[in-house]
């Protein structure tokens, strides 16, 4: 859930390092710093919020070594003294992590009864003091960061440096946390990330670091993985985004950027290799059981599945949470078959679910947007999304991605394919009709009427429903609004004692069950409720409709982008950051 960076190199490490943190802050933001070596030792700087006026950065010297740190807090306040680098005692270790030291109390105490003192409430301060703690009885930096790592428990990507042995050195080390190395095009230089984003500025050749890896990083580059304890050579891949993908462009919000790609992504998925997706929908055809697990946006989406799987191919699929599904392992079996949906691909609890899935026998499919991501790495086969990096925290045209690709392997199963990939192009126009000027001004005007909402609810019913929900997510991630989701038919099981007058509901229509969740829209209406109609048709429950042309399985696809603008509008209107919401991070890489 943070962002890490490592520089060295010819460049001026501070600036470098700084850009490249600005790349990062979506994983995190709550603070940043940076330390770079200096031959007056290290040098840092850091700061609370996000990475805005850099004038204290002037401060740094140059250097061509260097670490960097963007924080989404798990322990410790957010405070300067809790930012990123963290140091040993002695000041000659800097270190910066992503992940948590599970064991850092009892760490922290032994290290404490040897005499060391602690400045933060991280469990990463301890990190640095353990390396020294192993210097001191003689083993050097990257000997003692080995030896380091026996004490730890938990998930970390760490990135060191030390104030004296070979000043020009970093190591990186990384476990079940994400740790990327880019091949800088200039000689000798070498980046080292959480993400390809960092620095695709700067070069598109990567090494994605494996579990237990350690490299050390000094004019050249040597990777160790700790858990074979051999040398080991990582294959350098061709990252095939273009760094323009990862800026804003014209747009003044990733948000808005990523949303009115989605015409020009689902032309992207239609165009994934078919002879993948048959044989992954053989895979499914084959099993015994066809379970879907995933998070956030991405667990929508596989419910959306179940839905168009259940419809188009006529097969039963599940659905469990990803932080849930070990509570079902007992039933998987060799001829299971467990589909996790990512698109960071590194989403702890996701992680965890293929882990177990793994552990039980059963086949594990992925899929996501990062290439090389653990989970793509860890799955037997990998379905990637090619929406390009989503900067914005909210996920928008990965979702839809994901939906996608979903609907192509639905036909692939019912025999279909050439159908669904005609009905996908179909979509590409009116997508781009969806993502106009036209339609975002439409909807500003329904935000500004819902500007000073507290409480909004969403229903639907089939595909509608898991389209309520990925709408409330987005609603309330980003403006803050208790926004709640329920399927169509649970209104009169408890739910509409929420309604008062004036409670704004959006009800989500299709032709299948326009009659059934049009008589829900006619109760709301009957206890005074603020009705928007989403969907084919017009109807008098409504006081506003936002019409959405009838695409059956298609419409999860369509019916969430005047979600999507809606919710950035009411984000812009009530003052909120739409790429950068409170609290929240990109990639939850921490259970
Ligand atoms: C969705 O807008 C959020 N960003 C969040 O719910 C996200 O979908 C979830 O954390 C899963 O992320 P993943 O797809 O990278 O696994």
């Amino acid at each position: 859930m943070c962002g890490i960076i490592g520089y060295i190199g010819p460049k001026n490490a501070t600036e470098t390092m700084l850009s490249c943190l600005q790349s990062l802050e979506y994983r995190g933001y709550d603070s940043w710093g940076l330390a770079v070596n200096t031959e007056n030792g290290i040098a840092f700087v850091k700061e609370v919020g996000k990475i805005g006026a850099v004038s204290s950065v002037s401060a740094l010297p140059k250097s061509s070594v260097g670490i960097g740190h963007t924080r989404w807090a798990t322990h410790g306040r957010v405070t300067r003294a809790n930012a990123h680098p963290h140091f040993s005692n002695n000041k000659k270790i800097a270190v910066v992590h992503n992940g948590i030291i599970e064991n850092f109390q009892a760490q922290k105490k032994f290290l404490t009864q040897q005499g060391f003192k602690f400045y933060s409430d991280t469990d990463t301060e301890i990190i640095p003091n353990t390396i020294e703690y192993h210097m001191r009885r003689g083993y050097d930096f990257v000997e003692a960061a080995k030896r380091s790592l026996n004490h730890l428990e938990g998930q970390y990507a760490i990135v060191a440096l030390h104030a004296d042995e070979d000043q020009d050195q970093l190591i990186a080390i990384r476990k079940e946390a994400p740790l990327v190395i880019g091949m800088g095009k200039e000689e000798n230089e070498f980046f080292v990330a959480s993400d390809v984003p960092a620095f695709l500025d700067h070069t598109k050749k990567v090494i994605f670091l494996e579990e237990q890896d350690l490299a050390i990083i000094n004019r050249k580059l040597t990777i160790f993985n700790l858990s074979k304890n051999i040398e080991v050579h990582r294959k350098i891949e061709n990252i095939g985004w273009d760094p323009v993908q990862a800026k804003k462009g014209n747009f003044d919000h990733f948000f808005m950027k990523e949303v009115a790609e989605q015409a020009e992504i689902i032309e992207r998925v239609v165009n994934i290799d078919k002879v993948l997706i048959k044989e992954i929908a053989d895979e499914m055809r084959k099993a015994q059981g066809v379970i879907f697990v995933a998070c956030g946006s991405a667990a929508h989406a596989c419910l959306s599945g179940v839905y168009t799987l259940a419809s188009v191919a006529k097969m039963h699929a599940n659905f469990y949470f990803a932080h849930e599904f070990k509570n079902f392992k007992k039933f998987l079996t060799p001829e299971s078959l467990v589909i996790a949906i990512s698109q960071s691909g590194e989403t702890a609890d996701t992680l965890d679910a293929i882990r177990v899935a793994k552990s039980c026998g059963a086949k594990t499919i992925s899929i996501t947007n990062t290439f090389g991501s653990s989970l793509s790495r860890e799955s037997h086969r990998t379905i990637i999304e090619r929406a390009g990096p989503e900067i914005c925290v909210l996920s928008t045209k990965t979702y839809t991605a994901q939906l996608a690709v979903l609907t192509l392997l639905a036909y692939e199963l019912a025999g279909k394919m050439d159908e669904g990939v005609a009905k996908l192009k179909e979509l590409i126009r009116y997508i781009y009709y969806l993502t106009s000027e036209e339609v975002r001004k439409f909807i500003k005007k329904i935000a500004e009427n819902l500007r000073y909402t507290e409480h909004l609810y969403l229903i639907g019913r089939d595909l509608q429903y898991p389209t309520a929900l990925e709408a409330a997510l987005k609603i309330k991630e980003v403006t803050y609004i208790h926004a709640e989701a329920f399927a169509g038919g649970e209104l009169k099981h408890g739910v509409i004692a929420l309604i008062v007058h004036g409670t704004p509901c959006i009800v989500f229509t299709s032709e299948k069950n326009e009659r059934e969740i049009i008589s829900n829209a006619m109760e709301l209406k009957a206890r005074g409720a603020y009705i928007i109609g989403v969907g084919p048709n017009n109807n008098e429950a409504f006081d506003v409709w936002i019409k959405v042309r009838e695409d059956e399985e298609a419409n999860s696809i369509c019916q969430i982008i005047p979600m999507q603008l809606l919710a950035y509008q009411l984000a812009i209107l009530r003052g909120c950051d739409p790429d950068k919401p409170r609290n929240l991070a990109k990639s939850v890489t921490v259970k």
